[in-house]
């Protein structure tokens, strides 16, 4: 009854921002994500007969609030598998936890997988898409690896809604620079920041209203291999979902000034003829997706910007997987 997997954080190219249902974790729209390998989590469950669920997360006793989301994955696993059982989960991050590098992503797919298997529950990825999303929306896309896109479905309890791999990892060899502004855990978390975005921004709806259309898009500049076009896209549904949060009530901003300094550097580069493009998530990091050309000198420059902690590369990465 115990089992390890691992799985990685994946950034999302067309973002998702908004639920339809909060109790199922059902997204307003689709998405689309890039799996990166060097983002990674490892996770250990066993399930025992007697005490209570526990989660050391980087060596540390979890929060509550932790806690809270791998439940939601443990129960669901322990109604599926038909099991009456405590788990254990011991899991950790090769890179900082909570700050808007997806942790939440690769922590739910990883936890999903080794809950799975240590319970001998056998499903297709697409059922552990499901049960890893309960935990964390984009904790969907992390069970495959290489381009992911996130079907919203339509059921209303959610079971047509799971995430798909379009291509595989070795498909194209795009690389990412992720420059770390801050390394300390979010202010707000996603889903308060999504209702809250729901709730009080105007701007809300008419970012809903592009996501459709963006995904067409970038699965045809991806399926063209074509970084430019997927650049303009990426860019664009980043910062209109930023737009939508700063237009909160009251505004709801992640991005901070050293995030700004990447994010205008990265202009600059592409103006030089530099194949590359950023993102941005729930928190001040700035991802720098490019070709594996331009990844030796992008990396410098941008460890060069002020305020820019510390880079970490990533490469495209693979399935969640038991080990
Ligand atoms: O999966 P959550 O609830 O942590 O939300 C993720 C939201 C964004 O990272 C901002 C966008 C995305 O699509 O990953």
């Amino acid at each position: 009854m115990r089992a390890s997997a691992q799985a990685h954080a994946n950034i999302a190219l067309v973002k998702y921002w908004g639920k339809r249902n909060l109790e199922w974790n059902l997204p307003l729209a689709g998405s689309l994500s890039l799996t990166l390998d060097g983002l990674t989590t490892t996770t250990t469950v066993s399930w025992n007969e007697t005490g209570s669920d526990r989660l050391i997360l980087d060596g540390k006793e979890a929060t509550a609030g932790a806690l809270d989301k791998a439940r939601v994955v443990l129960d669901e696993i322990r109604r599926r598998a038909n099991i009456d059982a405590f788990a254990h989960i011991e899991s950790a991050n090769n890179f900082p936890t909570g700050a808007g590098l997806a942790s939440s992503a690769s922590g739910l797919a990883a936890l999903t997988l080794a809950a799975a298997r240590a319970a001998n529950f056998d499903c297709s990825p697409e059922v552990l898409s499901i049960i890893a999303r309960r935990g964390s929306g984009s904790a969907c896309r992390s069970i495959f690896g290489g381009f992911v896109e996130w079907l919203p479905g339509k059921q209303e309890e959610g079971n047509d809604s799971h995430a798909v791999q379009i291509f595989p990892a070795d498909y194209w060899d795009l690389r990412v620079v992720v420059a770390v502004i801050q390394d300390r855990a979010k202010a707000v978390n996603s889903t308060t920041g999504m209702l809250h975005t729901a709730e009080t921004s105007p701007f809300f709806q008419p970012y809903i209203d592009t996501v459709e259309n963006d995904i067409t898009q970038a699965k045809k500049a991806i399926a063209d291999r074509k970084i430019k076009a997927l650049g303009e896209i990426a860019e664009r549904s980043a910062l209109r979902m930023h737009a939508s949060m700063m237009a909160a009530d009251p505004a709801l901003i992640y991005l901070q000034p050293n995030s700004w300094r990447v994010i205008d550097r990265v202009k600059e580069l592409q103006m030089d003829g530099a194949e590359c493009f950023f993102s941005a998530d729930a928190g001040p990091n700035v991802k720098v997706f490019c070709t594996p050309q331009a990844e030796e000198e992008l990396t410098a420059e941008i460890g060069r910007i002020e305020g820019v902690k510390k880079i970490i590369n990533a490469t495209v990465g693979g399935d969640a997987r038991v080990i």
